[in-house]
């Protein structure tokens, strides 16, 4: 036990005497006395060789050998790192401009769905999500699209193979019928999200694009309330001077259904590419929820009415920054990208 004591005092002289000025020595140092085969581990080793009696005792003193070895450690790192070696970083131009480090931008189509989304809740609208795999029910049973009804041909798309009962949505009106599933009217929610068509891809057409549907169920909504509804919306979008159309259309899940037009604001609707010269631009569809939507989801349509509306957003994208071809959006070209830079 003498000897030990004596030993490690030795050690203290030899570690005490140590000098390191460069990174090199200063790591050496670490090896030597701290690493996991170094001096320090030998000596903590020696615990187990001393008796009983002796063992607090000499416990206190590996502890303090131990903070010895460190604060030693940390003088010379210390020591070293204003040594001569770092002398380079001493002279370091610390008002040099920094690295530059690229940041993202936002893709345009969260841009602008988020703005979409903005001036929806500003009327009220809770968001609703859901998935974009579905059942067929979901997607177009509920919506009133029974199996060989010939509407289902304008919104062919992607079968699971695994299980041909799942579909890739085509349209969010597959969140809108869950929502009617879990919620009591007065119901009122848009429903952004991915939707899918088996279409070819080209300038004008692609395999997904990106919906905000948005659905209101109360007593008493009229088809006023849709139409001062969208009217909102697209000034909001689109400034006050924007005008409005719509003409009738058809779609299974709303009765009587209408497409909204608004006037060309490209050329101002004196006729241009866009408008195909007629001066004005499709941006949605529209309806009053069909009677038997409602009843799909013990919704009585004897007391309860509703407006439904659907809209692209790349449409208004297109629209409002001037995008001519759907592909730009999923090319991730840069070029195209960066131009939204400071844009929220
Ligand atoms: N679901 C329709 C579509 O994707 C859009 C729409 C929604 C039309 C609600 C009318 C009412 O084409």
């Amino acid at each position: 036990m003498e000897a030990l004591l004596q030993q490690i005092e030795n050690y203290k002289q030899e570690i005490a005497a140590v000098e390191a000025s460069t990174l090199e020595a200063v790591e050496s140092f670490r090896i030597q006395y701290l690493g996991s085969k170094g001096l320090l581990k030998t000596v903590m080793g020696e615990m187990k060789n001393v008796p009983n009696e002796h063992k607090r005792a000499f416990g206190q003193v590996l502890n303090e050998f131990k903070q010895f070895v460190e604060a030693k450690f940390e003088l010379i790192q210390q020591a070293a790192g204003g040594g001569t070696d770092n002398a380079k970083d001493n002279n370091f131009d610390w008002s040099l401009p920094g690295s530059f480090v690229p940041v993202g931008t936002r893709h345009p189509l969260t841009v602008v769905r988020n703005q979409i989304v903005s001036i929806f809740k500003t009327l009220g609208f809770a968001i609703a999500e859901g998935p974009e795999i579905e059942d067929d029910w979901h997607n177009f049973g509920a919506m009133n699209l029974p199996e060989d009804h010939p509407a289902r041909d304008m919104q062919d798309t992607f079968y699971i193979s695994q299980n041909p009962a799942w579909l890739l949505r085509t349209h969010t009106s597959s969140t809108q019928a869950r929502v009617m599933e879990s919620q009591k009217p007065p119901i009122r929610v848009i429903c952004p999200g991915r939707v899918y068509r088996n279409e070819t891809i080209s300038a004008r057409a692609h395999c997904f694009f990106h919906q905000i549907e948005g659905l209101y169920i109360d007593e008493n909504v009229s088809f006023a309330d849709l139409k001062q509804t969208l009217y909102f919306f697209v000034q909001e979008m689109f400034g006050k001077d924007v005008r409005v159309r719509f003409r009738p259309s058809y779609f299974p899940f709303t009765e009587p259904s209408a497409e909204m037009d608004i006037s060309c604001l490209i050329c101002d609707s004196k006729g241009c590419n866009v408008c195909k010269h007629t001066g004005w631009v499709e941006i949605l569809g529209s309806g009053m929820v069909h009677p038997n939507v409602l009843e799909n989801f013990s919704i009585d349509s004897n007391k309860y009415t509703g407006f439904a509306f659907g809209l692209g957003v790349e449409r208004i994208c297109q629209l409002k920054y001037q995008v001519n071809d759907l592909r730009l959006y999923s090319q991730n070209d840069v070029r195209f990208l960066k131009q939204f830079t400071g844009v929220m």
